[in-house]
C-alpha cells in the first residue's frame, strides 16, 4: 500500500487519480480548495473505508500549503502528484491579455508545485523510493507548434524547468521527480471534444508513476508512457 497525496483532487483528472489509487487499496490524502463543495470527492471518500481523506489546500497560497503540511504531519508520502491547474483565462492572445490571470497561472502551476514539493519534503524523505509527479502539458514543450496561450504555456514550460531542477536536487535523496502530459482530456479544462476520458488519462498516469525510478528521474512523459519531447 502506498500513501499518495494529490492536489486538485475534487474533479477532472485529480478526482480520477484519487479514485484509481483508492480502488487499488492505497491511502490517499486528497487535497482541494473547497472540501465542503467537493461533492464527488466527498462521496468517494465516504465509500472508501477510510482510504481517502479530504483536506483543504490552495496551491497558490503559501499559508494554505503550510496548513496542509500540518494536516499530514509526519506521515511518509510515497507519491506526491501536483495536479492542480487553471486555464489561464480566456484572454491569452497577443491582442488581448489578462495579466492577472497570467500571474495566477504562474502561481498555481509553476510556483505551486514547487511550494508543495518543498512543504512535503520531510514526508517524501521519510518514504523510501518516494516519487513526485507533476501534471504539465504539451503546451509547455518547445515542440508545441502553435502560438498564443501565453499564460498557460509559459506556466507549464516554467514548471517543467522547475521539476527538472528538483529532480537533480532530490536524486541523492532517492526521490524520483517527473512530469507528465496527461493527453487532451475530457474535463472542465479540456472540454467535451477532447481525445480521452479522465479515467483513461488517470490510469495511464498511474502506470507511468509505477515505472518511475531515481535512475530515470527528470523525464517528461506522455500519459501513455512515451517520452515527451522537451
Ligand atoms: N484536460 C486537459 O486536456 C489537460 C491537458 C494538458 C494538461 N492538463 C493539466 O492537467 C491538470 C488537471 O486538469 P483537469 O483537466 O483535470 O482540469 P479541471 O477539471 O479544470 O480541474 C482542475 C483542478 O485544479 C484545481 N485547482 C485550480 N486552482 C487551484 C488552486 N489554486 N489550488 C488547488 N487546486 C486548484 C481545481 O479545483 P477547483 O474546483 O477548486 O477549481 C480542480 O480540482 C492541470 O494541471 C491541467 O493543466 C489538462
Amino acid at each position: 500500500m502506498a500513501t499518495v497525496l494529490i492536489t486538485g483532487a475534487n474533479r477532472g483528472i485529480g478526482l480520477e487519480l484519487t479514485r484509481g489509487y483508492a480502488a487499488a487499496g492505497d491511502r490517499v490524502f486528497a487535497f482541494c480548495r473547497a472540501p465542503r463543495d467537493a461533492a464527488n470527492l466527498n462521496t468517494l471518500a465516504a465509500s472508501s473505508g477510510g482510504k481517502v481523506s479530504v483536506h483543504a489546500m490552495d496551491v497558490g497560497d503559501g499559508d494554505s500549503v503550510a496548513a496542509a503540511a500540518r494536516v499530514v504531519g509526519d506521515t511518509p508520502i510515497d507519491i506526491l502528484i501536483n495536479n492542480a491547474g487553471v486555464s489561464g483565462g480566456p484572454r491569452q492572445s497577443l491582442d488581448s491579455t489578462d495579466f492577472d490571470a497570467w500571474i495566477d497561472a504562474l502561481k498555481v502551476m509553476t510556483i505551486g508545485p514547487f511550494r508543495v514539493a518543498q512543504a512535503f519534503l520531510p514526508n517524501l524523505r521519510a518514504a523510501p523510493g518516494a516519487k513526485v509527479m507533476t501534471v504539465t502539458s504539451q503546451l509547455g514543450a518547445s515542440t508545441w507548434p502553435f502560438g498564443g496561450f501565453y499564460g498557460y504555456a509559459s506556466a507549464k514550460a516554467g514548471v517543467n524547468k522547475v521539476m527538472q531542477a528538483l529532480a537533480l536536487d532530490l536524486k541523492a535523496d532517492g526521490i524520483a521527480v517527473s512530469m507528465v502530459h496527461p493527453g487532451w482530456v475530457k474535463t472542465d479544462m479540456g472540454g467535451p471534444g477532447a481525445d480521452i476520458t479522465a479515467e483513461e488519462s488517470a490510469a495511464g498516469i498511474r502506470k507511468v508513476i509505477d515505472g518511475l525510478g531515481v535512475e530515470t528521474t527528470g523525464r517528461f512523459y506522455k500519459w501513455n508512457g512515451e517520452i515527451h519531447p522537451w
